[in-house]
């Protein structure tokens, strides 16, 4: 009997004062930020509430969180890379790229990423005095092409923002595409800095391939936490981790990247990592069978709206453009009642996309959905 994480009453998560379900009014279906509708593991409660009877509320020490982490490494992935010297514990995900950028390239510099994009991607380099060099996912993956002649080109850009697996769009990377992304960063001494904080949530039976696992990307950082995967965004934490060949990067740092993670962070991710895989696992069970639901339901009551259906994320990456709206996200929220991310916020370009969170119960899916669609009928 599997556990069914995504199984909490609407009137329940009403009680939230988190982001998801506060910023809208009580009549709004929210499927938008990515929080997960999901209780907290026991294991992390546990962890917690010993730390809060222990009034343990100090600085964290030692490298227990790295250790979980290299533990999930190696049974999921069959990846060994040393908690003691090629991992780092960080204040959080977004923190942790933007101090890569810091430690690794000049203001001035420019940095590619691959739009549509979760937002902060942008944010980190317009916002830190870098420019951005666009290279699009064509058809939801990486352009490889389009890659080498950005890095070939008059921007010369001296770092690549890789997210894997890819938000909004849920595309997992194959190894061959990790590889040759590896090869075109060596060739044209270009930092590759990868987000990984969506690792564990792909559908049952899809690989995700570390970057840092593939030979090709030894050079290469990543960033990840249990954040995402574990739904503890409040503790914010995270993890830096050096390729084989990396440690120069590792050490070139801000030296308050290594200071800020805080002691319940440490303690609730590694609690998830330690404790809770069988969890997300089942968590990816459901999300996969609500991606079926989404399908269903899009193909019977707004068949105009295109959904390319990928193996990572909860997330879905929805194409509006035919229903002839000016505001998809908008018109949805304001007629329909529903809440979506809007499209133009991972790229102007997409406007007429949308991003539903997944990491709800079918009920709520469903009503969404329902909601959408009568919104045009009116
Ligand atoms: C790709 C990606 N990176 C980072 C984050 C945020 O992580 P953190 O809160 O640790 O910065 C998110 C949150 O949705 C995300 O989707």
């Amino acid at each position: 009997m599997t556990a069914m994480p995504l199984n909490l009453p609407e009137q329940t998560l009403r009680q939230r004062s988190s982001m998801k379900w506060r910023m809208y009014d009580a009549d709004v279906l929210p499927l938008w930020v990515a929080e997960m509708d999901v209780a907290m593991h026991p294991a992390v409660r546990a962890a917690i509430d010993e730390a809060l009877d222990a009034s343990d509320t100090g600085y964290p020490a030692g490298n227990e969180y790295q250790e979980a982490f290299a533990a999930m490494a190696a049974a999921r992935w069959d990846w060994h890379p040393d908690p003691a010297t090629e991992i780092a514990r960080v204040g959080d995900v977004m923190n942790a790229m933007l101090s890569m950028l810091q430690g690794l390239t000049e203001e001035g510099d420019h940095v590619v990423i691959n739009p549509p994009i979760y937002p902060p991607f942008r944010q980190i380099v317009t916002g830190y005095k870098r420019h951005l060099t666009e290279v699009p996912l064509v058809d939801d993956r990486l352009d490889l092409d389009g890659l080498r002649a950005a890095f070939a080109g008059p921007d010369k850009p001296t770092a690549y923002l890789l997210c894997s697996p890819h938000n909004p769009t849920g595309t997992v990377h194959t190894r061959e595409e990790l590889a040759a992304v590896g090869e075109l960063c060596a060739e044209f001494g270009v930092h590759l800095l990868a987000d990984e904080i969506h690792n564990v949530l792909v559908d049952p039976g899809t690989e995700f391939v570390p970057l840092l696992s593939v030979p090709a990307c030894s050079h290469a950082m990543v960033a990840t936490s249990a954040g995402k995967g574990w739904n503890l965004a409040g503790f914010k934490g995270g993890l830096i981790i050096r390729g084989t060949d990396a440690a120069d990067k590792l050490a070139a740092l801000p030296p308050l990247a290594r200071q800020s993670g805080g002691q319940f962070a440490k303690i609730a991710h590694t609690a998830a990592m330690r404790h809770a895989q069988g969890w997300v696992d089942d968590l990816m069970a459901e999300v996969s069978a609500n991606k079926d639901l989404l399908q269903r339901l899009l193909a019977e009551q707004l068949p105009a709206v295109v959904y390319r259906r990928a193996p990572g994320t909860y997330l879905a990456w929805l194409d509006c453009s035919a229903l002839g709206l000016e505001n998809p996200s908008l018109h949805f929220r304001t007629k329909g009642k529903v809440a979506l991310n809007n499209g133009s916020d991972f790229g102007p370009e997409y406007g007429q996309f949308v991003r539903m969170n997944l990491a709800a119960a079918p009920e709520l899916i469903t009503e969404a959905v329902t909601r959408m669609a009568s919104s045009l009928e009116r």
